[in-house]
């Protein structure tokens, strides 16, 4: 058998020994006391590879003003606190997204409620509230923003426009954002009226152009063209209303959870700014993946061992409502035992155990020898892991643990029983 994965990548288990500066580090020393106090299933985030994920942007930015971290990839309030400590900003998507960095201390003017079109009711308190700036997406957004500003007296609010651009950014199909056939945003050929309607009120600043082509993107290519459809409409509306002053060019920055080969924020940062020359607007970036993915695993045991004929499988404590990645996407991250070693042809698939076949966490994996009782690893579950996790088959939702150093600290309980059924009656 060969050591590559259905799509012809390298297997996550082909990763080389070189480990990056902002992945987790955490010792098997530590694991097996937060497997022995905490249990298991359980997120482990590494405090200093959180530091060091938003270190790698701040670095390639430079104003950490400019970067407004995605919320949705890890809104743990202990991560959001850390992240806010660097003086970025932060890209939040629902109601619940905002009052969650609110809650985690970062002031209102960091807080871009962007993410997806949302309802009026939300675009109202989001303006009454002073956020920072609110990106709008679709016509009832519009119409609440201007029936908001006819009527406020709270001052001007900065406002963005979503751009569409009709780029297929080579993402998984669910991921894709920015195809014509998506349901975010306006088509470029909308965007000059409606900047005009927002420019002619005076309780409205539009100032950013926006745009989110999709999530796990490996290549700079997509973002050069989305931007230069956003340069375009720029000088279009140049002398048509307000200036535009800033280019957001959303997250989607991948995580090669194959290799260490992450494509790198600075990269993606020098060829935009390039493509800027003669224009007075800024650019904003909102990375979620890029700088907390590394930064976490899912701790968990193995329950007991399948031996099918050719389909050898461990079943873990760990399953799709804890981390629903390889069940939605197919994503095959690093399952590696946090003792020995990975040993045998790559034939071991992973499961987890709730009630469906598609409870998978990884396949094709060298974990031959691993035994009821160990504990492994899934790799790089910092991002859109736990924030995934659900209560199917009435399964609590696991705690996260946050390690800073030689110390760890729960910093989300595992839930009990009774929080399963918390705010039901029975009649
Ligand atoms: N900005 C906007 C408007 C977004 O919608 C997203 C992600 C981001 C920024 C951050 O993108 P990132 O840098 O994290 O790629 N559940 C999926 C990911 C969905 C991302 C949705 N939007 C997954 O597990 O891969």
């Amino acid at each position: 058998m060969s050591g590559s994965s259905p799509r012809g990548r390298p297997s996550p288990d082909s990763r080389s020994e070189r480990i990056l500066p902002h992945a987790a580090a955490i010792s098997a020393e530590a694991l097996h006391s937060i497997a022995e106090q905490v249990g298991t299933p359980a997120y482990v985030y590494d405090a200093r590879a959180i530091d060091a994920g938003i270190g790698r942007w701040i670095d390639a930015v430079g104003d950490p003003a400019c970067i407004s971290y995605a919320a949705k990839a890890n809104t743990n309030l202990a991560v959001l606190a850390r992240l806010e400590r660097f003086g970025v900003g932060i890209e939040v998507a629902t109601p619940g997204e905002l009052a969650r960095a609110r809650k985690a201390g970062f002031p209102l003017r960091r807080i871009v409620f962007g993410g997806v079109p949302k309802p009026a009711d939300a675009v109202r308190d989001g303006m009454r509230l002073g956020v920072g700036m609110i990106v709008l997406q679709s016509a009832h957004e519009v119409d609440a923003a201007l029936a908001y500003g006819s009527e406020s007296t709270n001052g001007p609010v900065n406002v963005g426009l979503r751009v569409r651009p009709g780029i297929r950014a080579g993402a998984h199909p669910s991921l894709e954002t920015g195809r014509t056939d998506a349901k975010f945003g306006f088509a470029p050929d909308q965007i000059p009226e409606i900047w005009q309607r927002l420019s002619a009120d005076p309780n409205l600043v539009p100032r950013t152009l926006a745009f989110h082509l999709g999530s796990g993107l490996d290549s700079v290519e997509p973002y050069e063209q989305a931007l230069d459809l956003l340069l375009s409409l720029t000088r279009v509306l140049d002398g048509h209303g307000a200036p535009v002053r800033e280019l957001d060019v959303g997250g989607g920055l991948g995580v090669d959870y194959a290799s260490w080969a992450d494509p790198e924020p600075r990269d993606l940062v020098r060829n935009l700014t390039e493509r800027l020359a003669g224009i007075g607007a800024e650019l904003r970036f909102e990375p979620g993946r890029s700088v907390v993915a590394r930064a976490g695993l899912l701790l968990t045991r193995v329950l007991y061992l399948r031996h099918r004929r050719d389909y050898p499988a461990v079943v873990c404590d760990a399953g799709q409502t804890d981390f629903a990645r390889h069940a939605l996407y197919g994503a095959q991250h690093a399952i590696v035992p946090v003792d020995g070693e990975l040993s045998g042809d790559p034939t071991v698939e992973v499961l987890g155990p709730t009630c469906e076949s598609g409870d998978v966490l990884g396949t094709r994996r060298r974990l031959h020898g691993t035994q009821p009782g160990d504990l492994l690893q899934l790799c790089d579950a910092g991002a859109y892991g736990f924030v995934m996790a659900s209560n199917y088959n009435s399964r609590p939702r696991p705690p996260e643990v946050l390690v800073d150093g030689s110390s760890w600290q729960v910093v989300r309980p595992r839930e009990s029983l009774e929080d399963l059924w918390r705010g039901e009656e029975i009649p």
